[in-house]
Order: structure tokens, then C-alpha cells, then sequence
């Protein structure tokens, strides 16, 4: 190994462990013998909201009153146990929002082994419980994908001899009007099915992706413009929120255009007679979000953002699914051919929803390079 002269490196002595703790990832938050805090690093208050001028002092218990969890776990620590431990469990922020975080902490102790504090470790661990759940969705989706598809093959030729049928005894009803009108809404109806195994079918199967670099917001103006005049009465605002640097993505045009048609549409409809529809994009700049080995290519987000009804916790973990419907007149395969093509696409789909203030849906994919 060569050695540059001239490069200066500080000497080891002059970093002191409170600048090597400030500029850690994950939060550090020293607590002293009388359960005050002592430290709290940048990345504590960027987790916990909370400046460390707010905290340095106070009772841990005043801090961390949301998160008996972890106050149980700092008390492993101290006299008489002394251990350390993990865990993990939300952070809850003065404004309710929660962040999935993983703990570990440990005694601090002297030589003779005295307890001197606690020293805790935070982790935002959202984006792998986001990976976790892709994965899981992922799984589920493709075994329903198979069961679906051989479903549909096995309804799809008993339904072909009913139209052949309904056909015969249409022409042989001899004009009668009321056979007519009978047989033609079997061949209706039974059209209707077929057109349905069809998208079902289409959701197990590979898309043929038709790949080019695509500027995005020329597809997101045409859908807004298409939705926009399919509106009557209602008092709908759209915003744009477009980053006008973003770069081209790799897409398939006529796809990402459903996709969008369909998250749009739901939007609507979530919202019913009055609301804000905003649609922002922006480059991301966390490439944390992909995940260990994924590749490092650089990737944009859509935000689809309505003010409708939003989605219930026990709703969440169902909207991809095909058939999964709250509407009336939905066939609930509209979220499920969003994920398909955006999967295909090596992108994501995410959905945050609070109820009754609306759902914001998170659509990323990866820019053309
Ligand atoms: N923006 C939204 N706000 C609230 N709920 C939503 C939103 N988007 C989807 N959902 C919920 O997810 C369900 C599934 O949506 P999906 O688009 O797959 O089917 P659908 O809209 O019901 O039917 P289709 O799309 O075939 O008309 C909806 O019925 C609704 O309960
Ligand atoms: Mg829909």
C-alpha cells in the first residue's frame, strides 16, 4: 500500500467520542444513575423530533413517556440485573406519528463493575419493516396468483358452452322477443365473466413491458387531464407538485398510464363530492429505501394524495389484493394491476392513510440511465 505524505489525517486524540457518537446513524442516548439523560445525538433527535437542547437533563421517563416498551427495557439494565437487552416497538411522536424502532441497550458500568448509567441505541428500522411487508405481499399475491389462474381455466370452458348454447337458442327462438332478450343478456353477463378471468388472468401472467425512457408528468398531465374532464358536479382542486428537474424514468408508457388511471380514479372516488387531489414527484436522494444488494440505480416517487375517506387498519393489508373491494360497483382488481406493473417495472407501491383525513399513495420507479 502506498502512503501519501502529503495527506493530513487528524490525530486520533483530537476526534473526541462525542463528535464519533454525534455523527452515528443510529440514535444514541446516554441516561445517568438518577435517570436523567446525559447524551442525545443528532441522529436521537432526528428520530424522536426532539432537540437534544429539549431533553439533556430530564427524566427519561418524561421523554420517553409514550414508550413504556423501551422504559422497560432500560430498566433491565440497572441494579440489581445489569443487563443488556434488544427489543423493538414504536416511537410515538407529540404529534402521533409512530416510527418502528428497534433498541438495544446496556449498562454503562465502571471498572469495578459499579453502575454508572444506561447507554440506549435507536434504530429507525421503517424501511425494513417496508421490505418486510413487500416481500410478504409479494408471496401472497403470487400464490393467489396461481390458485386464480387455475381457477380461471377451469371456469373459462364451462362458460364457453353456456354462450355457445345461449347462441343456438337465440336463433332458433325464432324471433321471439322475450328469448331475445333473455339470451342476450346471458351472452351479456357471460361476456362480462370472461372479460373479468381475462384481467385475473392477465395479473399471474408476465407483462410484456414495452420499455423506453418516459417522462413521467407527461402521463401523469394526460391522466389528470382525462379524469379531470370525466368529473361533473363535483368541487374537486388537483395541485401539481412536479420536481422540474426530474429525470426520465424506464417505463412502459400505455401500462404506467393505467396505473396511474387507476390510483387517480380511487382518489375520486374516495373523495366523493369536494377535495384536494395532489400529485407530487421528486427524486430520491435516501438509497437506503432498496434495501441491502438491491442494485444502486437512482429512483423517483409519485405521491398520490387525496383528502378522502381513507382506509381502515384491517383494510390496509388487503387493498392489493385481487377482488378486494369496499365500493358497490368495484371489482377490486384495480390496486392489485397497480402492484403487478409497478413490480414488473423493479419499482414499489406504498400506501400511508389516516382516517378520515385520506390516503396518500407512493409510487416509485427507477430513473432511465
Ligand atoms: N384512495 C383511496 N382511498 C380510500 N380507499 C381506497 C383508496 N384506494 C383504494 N381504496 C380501497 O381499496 C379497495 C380496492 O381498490 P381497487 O382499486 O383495487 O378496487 P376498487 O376501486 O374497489 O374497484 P375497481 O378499481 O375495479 O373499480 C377499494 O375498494 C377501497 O376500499
Ligand atoms: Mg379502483
Amino acid at each position: 500500500m502506498k502512503i501519501n505524505p502529503r495527506r493530513k489525517h487528524a490525530p486520533a486524540a483530537q476526534i473526541s467520542w462525542e463528535q464519533i457518537l454525534s455523527n452515528l446513524d443510529d440514535g444514541v442516548i446516554t441516561v445517568d444513575l438518577a435517570g436523567k439523560i446525559g447524551f442525545f445525538n443528532e441522529a436521537a433527535e432526528v428520530l424522536t423530533e426532539i432537540s437534544s437542547a429539549a431533553t439533556t437533563g430530564q427524566p427519561l421517563e418524561q421523554i420517553f413517556k409514550r414508550e413504556p416498551w423501551l422504559l422497560e427495557l432500560v430498566r433491565k439494565t440497572q441494579p440489581p440485573r445489569q443487563e443488556s437487552a434488544r427489543g423493538e416497538g414504536d416511537f410515538v411522536t407529540r404529534w402521533g406519528r409512530k416510527t418502528p424502532v428497534s433498541a438495544t441497550v446496556a449498562p454503562l458500568e465502571d471498572r469495578q463493575g459499579q453502575f454508572l448509567g444506561t447507554i440506549m441505541l435507536l434504530r429507525d428500522i421503517k424501511h425494513r419493516r417496508e421490505l418486510e411487508e413487500d416481500l410478504k405481499r409479494t408471496d401472497r399475491l403470487a400464490l393467489m396468483g396461481t390458485l386464480a389462474a387455475g381457477l380461471a381455466h377451469e371456469i373459462r370452458n364451462p362458460l364457453g358452452g353456456i354462450k355457445g348454447a345461449a347462441q343456438l337458442l337465440r336463433r332458433s327462438g325464432d324471433g321471439d322477443p322475450s328469448v331475445k332478450e333473455f339470451t342476450d343478456i346471458m351472452i351479456r353477463e357471460v361476456d362480462r365473466v370472461n372479460h373479468l378471468i381475462e384481467q385475473l388472468l392477465d395479473l399471474s401472467r408476465p407483462a410484456e413491458l414495452d420499455l423506453a425512457p418516459v417522462n413521467i408528468h407527461e402521463i401523469l398531465d394526460d391522466v389528470l387531464l382525462l379524469e379531470n374532464q370525466a368529473l361533473g358536479e363535483e368541487q374537486i382542486q388537483i395541485k401539481k407538485r412536479f420536481d422540474p428537474s426530474l429525470p426520465p424514468i424506464r417505463g412502459d408508457r400505455a401500462q404506467l398510464t393505467q396505473v396511474f388511471l387507476n390510483l387517480v380514479k380511487n382518489a375520486f372516488q374516495a373523495m366523493g363530492q369536494r377535495g384536494t387531489l395532489t400529485v407530487a414527484s421528486r427524486l430520491e436522494t435516501d438509497f437506503r429505501i432498496r434495501g441491502e444488494g438491491a442494485s444502486a440505480s437512482r429512483f423517483i416517487w409519485i405521491d398520490i394524495a387525496d383528502q378522502g375517506a381513507g382506509i381502515r387498519d384491517e383494510d390496509l393489508s388487503q387493498i392489493f389484493s385481487p377482488f378486494f373491494t369496499t365500493k358497490t360497483n368495484g371489482t377490486g382488481l384495480g390496486l392489485a394491476t397497480c402492484y403487478r406493473i409497478i413490480k414488473e417495472h423493479g419499482g414499489t407501491i406504498r400506501v400511508d392513510s389516516t382516517l378520515g383525513q385520506g390516503s396518500t399513495f407512493k409510487v416509485s420507479l427507477v430513473v432511465a440511465d
